[in-house]
Formats: C-alpha cells, sequence, structure tokens
C-alpha cells in the first residue's frame, strides 16, 4: 500500500471510528437505562439526533476524501476523535454519573441533623451516609454486622480527614474538628430481617437519641429527622428468617416496616419535619401482576429471584404511599410534625447486590464488568438521590412520590391501587406483630 494511501486510511479510522463509537454508546445508554425503566424511550433522543448529525458529516468527509488531497484532512482527523471524547464524557456525566452532593455539603445543608441508615457499610447506603456526614449530619449506620459497620465508618472519617487537611485550616483546628466528627458516626446493630432484632434496634436508638438531645427536656421524645430504609437483599434461592417469613420480602419490605412504625414518634420529634426515605427499585415493574398478596412469601408462586424482588419493592412504594397517606390525614400532638415519605430509585448501581445472586448472572457481570461499568452509575452517583430526598426543601409538597434520578418520576397504576396498599398495611402489622 502507498504511503499516501496509508495516511488516507489512517484519517479516515480517525474521522468515523471515534465518532460511531460516541453514537453507538449514547444509543446503549438510551436502551440500557430505558430498558430498567429509569427513563422513557424518548429520554435521550435530541443527543442521540446531535451524534447522528454527526456521524453523517464524518460519512461525507470521507466520500469527499477520495476527491481531495488528503491534507485537507488533517483537522477533521484531530477534530472528530475529540469531539466524539467529550461528547462520550458528557453523555455519562448528564445520564449516568447525574448530579452530585456538593452543594449540601458546602452548604452544610444537613448540621445538627440526625439521619439513619439501615445496610449502610457498603454500596449505595455507605454512599449515603458518606455524603450526609459531610454535609453536617450525625449519621447513624444501622448494620447487622459491627466489624463491617466500623470499617466503613473508618472509611468514611479517612475521606473527611483527607479532605479537612487539603483545607488551609491550622493543625489544632484540625485536630479539634477530627474529633468532633468522630462523635457524628454511630453504629446501631440491627438485622432487619429478625424483628426482636428491629425491637432492640429501637430501644437503643431512643437512648442514644436521648444522649444527642441537646434540649434537656427528660419527658420529650428524642428526635430523629431522618430514616433512610437502604438495607436490602435479591436472593438466588429462596430462603426463610427466623419467623419464616420469605427473607427477601422480611428484609427488603417487612422489617423495614416495622423499623418505621416504631421510629415514627421519633420522626415527628424532629423540630425540622421527620423524613423518611424508602429505597426501592425500578424493578418493582417486574411485578406485572400486581402486588401478590394472597402469596407475600411465595409458597404458591415457584420462586424467582427478580419476581420476589420486583414484589418487595412494589411492597416499598405501597408502604411509602401509605404512610404519606396516613401522615396527611394525622391530627398531630402538640409540636409533633407530619412526617414526609419519598421513594427512591437508586439508578443502576454498581454494587455487592448481585452477591447472592446465582452464578449465571453473578458471573457475567464480573465478565462484563468492563462495558457494564460505563453504563451503571458508581455507588457515590446512585446515593445522590436519597441526600437530595432526605435533604432538599423544595421537596416538602411532594410526600409519597417515587424519584429517580432526583426528579419525581410517574409510576405505574399498581402503585396507585390504595386498597391493596391499606390491606398490605394490615397484613404487614399481622405479620410483624404490630397494632394497627
Ligand atoms: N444496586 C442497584 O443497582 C440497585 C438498584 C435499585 C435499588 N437498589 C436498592 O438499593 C439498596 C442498597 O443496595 P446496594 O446496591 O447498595 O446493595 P449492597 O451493596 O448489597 O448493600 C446492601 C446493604 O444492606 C445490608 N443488609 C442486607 N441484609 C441485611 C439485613 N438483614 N439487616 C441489615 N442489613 C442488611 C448489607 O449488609 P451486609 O454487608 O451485612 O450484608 C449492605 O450493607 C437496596 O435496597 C437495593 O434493593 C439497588
Amino acid at each position: 500500500m502507498s504511503e499516501s494511501l496509508t495516511t488516507m486510511r489512517v484519517y479516515q479510522g480517525l474521522i468515523a471510528g471515534p465518532i460511531a463509537l460516541s453514537l453507538l454508546y449514547s444509543i446503549s445508554v438510551q436502551c440500557f437505562l430505558s430498558g430498567w425503566h429509569e427513563c422513557s424511550w424518548t429520554y435521550h433522543l435530541s443527543s442521540i439526533s446531535l451524534r447522528l448529525t454527526l456521524v453523517i458529516v464524518a460519512i461525507a468527509i470521507l466520500f469527499a476524501m477520495e476527491e481531495f488531497s488528503h491534507d485537507t484532512f488533517l483537522l477533521p482527523a484531530v477534530v472528530f476523535p475529540i469531539l466524539a471524547v467529550t461528547l462520550m464524557v458528557r453523555t455519562r456525566k448528564i445520564y449516568i454519573t447525574g448530579p452530585t452532593s456538593e452543594k449540601y455539603i458546602q452548604t452544610q445543608a444537613a448540621k445538627d441533623k440526625i439521619v439513619l441508615i439501615t445496610g449502610a457499610n457498603t454500596g449505595i447506603g455507605k454512599e449515603t451516609a458518606r455524603q450526609l456526614f459531610m454535609a453536617g449530619a450525625t449519621v447513624i449506620l444501622s448494620c447487622r454486622s459491627e466489624q463491617r459497620a466500623r470499617d466503613a465508618m473508618e472509611d468514611i472519617l479517612s475521606s473527611q480527614q483527607h479532605n479537612s487537611s487539603n483545607s488551609t485550616a491550622t493543625e489544632t483546628t484540625q485536630l479539634r474538628s477530627k474529633t468532633m466528627d468522630k462523635d457524628r458516626l454511630l453504629f446501631l446493630q440491627c438485622d432487619v430481617s429478625d424483628y426482636d432484632s428491629v425491637r432492640n434496634a429501637s430501644q437503643e436508638l431512643d437512648k442514644m437519641l436521648c444522649k444527642l438531645d441537646k434540649s434537656n427536656d427528660a419527658t420529650a421524645t428524642p428526635a430523629l429527622d431522618v430514616l433512610i430504609n437502604n438495607a436490602g437483599i435479591m436472593m438466588g434461592t429462596r430462603k426463610e428468617n427466623k419467623a419464616g417469613h420469605e427473607l427477601t420480602m422480611a428484609c427488603n419490605h417487612l422489617g423495614h416496616f416495622l423499623l418505621t412504625n416504631l421510629l415514627m414518634p421519633n420522626l415527628r420529634a424532629s423540630k425540622y419535619g421527620g423524613r423518611v426515605v424508602v429505597v426501592t427499585s425500578s424493578t418493582y415493574t417486574l411485578a406485572d401482576k400486581g402486588m401478590d398478596l394472597d402469596d407475600l412469601q411465595c409458597e404458591k408462586r415457584s420462586y424467582t429471584m427478580f419476581s420476589q424482588y420486583a414484589q418487595s419493592k412494589l411492597a416499598n412504594i405501597l408502604m411509602g404511599k401509605e404512610l404519606a397517606r396516613r401522615e396527611s390525614e394525622t391530627k398531630n400532638k402538640g409540636t409533633e410534625k407530619p412526617v414526609k415519605v419519598y421513594n427512591v430509585h437508586p439508578g443502576l448501581v454498581r454494587t455487592d447486590v448481585v452477591r447472592n445472586m446465582p452464578w449465571y448472572l453473578k458471573y457475567p457481570n464480573m465478565m462484563f464488568s468492563l462495558v457494564l461499568v460505563t453504563l451503571q452509575k458508581a455507588p457515590p452517583a446512585g446515593a445522590y438521590t436519597n441526600v437530595f430526598c432526605a435533604l432538599d426543601e423544595s421537596l416538602e409538597n411532594q410526600s409519597g412520590e417515587y424519584f429517580s434520578n432526583s426528579e419525581a418520576f410517574a409510576t405505574n397504576k399498581f402503585t396507585h391501587d390504595e386498597d391493596t396498599a391499606k390491606r398490605l398495611w394490615t397484613l404487614s402489622c399481622n405479620l410483624v406483630g404490630l397494632k394497627e
């Protein structure tokens, strides 16, 4: 091949290749997100059209190359790859990474607030804890393993210290703030799938909140400002908890239902107005016949991981909406304030949630990690909507709604079925031993 022909082929590759890749990435993001019900099929259409236009321009340039001297195409051969990389980074930033909680951290928006997060030792829960801690909150990590929780607390503290050592504060100020910061991270033992453990945790929490309470009023209910029901599992095979209840439903819905009900007096006592953030999932849409109240424990249906997980996540939304309705109708006593409830889909996030999945899902998830990592959110991005719903003042009138990518998102007809939500509430009370 002559030298000039080789140069032309290189130019052609540089003009067409990267820009075609950028179009392919855009289309993949759109298909991936809409396939997981994170957006409509037209969500990303204008950006895709722009990339398509660029591909057409690139093809036109390739044809023109046959006619003109290839030196004319040096500029497009430099510009097109840069443009393609910029567009791919932009697509990722807008549609995958999303906004960051920097503004809450800078304004210390959570200062003096007390937040409890279940399952906060890893994944989305840990990143939510980190961001709320950075925003000034006292964060209680409610986990089943003390060791894993303490490791997470160490990690959060060291990232905070890393940040403050980069600041211009004096050494003494930094030392004082490190000691004070340590007191803002607390551990509470709780296995949410074990109802005795949940009851113990609520009693321990009362003691913890009394110690944190600065009002010196021993008769008042100690306040909790935000509860984030985050812990969750996906089980490849059907297992049961101590009470004989199917484990996914027990952990994802029933245990959190009990915990939330036990903590309502503390949440109503919050001077800021208490909030409950229910971490659900867009996978609830897989419950395509709605909530199966006749077989909550999946004893009659054949067990599949996705169908039972979807049932538990639909139960989360129904509980969130019903709680919001009940709170709006309750007449609060004295200084109590109604609690606001937000259902959150964190996005498709690369975490350890796959650990109990069957091998044919777990291993491909590892093998294709290089591709998946470009399409899935990292845990800090997955935590953003939790932080947004825990703190943002603009949401005061949106109690009961479902949020994805920090925007209210319409949900299907099964989530709006008030009769089913009430029956689920009664059934859940009976199963966990609560009086309605
Ligand atoms: N990742 C996603 O793409 C995605 C998408 C939609 C919704 N979600 C939801 O987001 C939430 C967090 O998931 P993740 O992806 O961060 O998962 P993860 O990395 O597996 O973390 C789950 C957390 O829950 C804890 N947990 C599990 N069972 C528990 C129990 N019985 N009692 C107390 N804690 C328990 C785990 O503690 P151990 O370490 O002790 O097991 C861990 O801290 C879940 O509710 C999940 O359904 C995730």
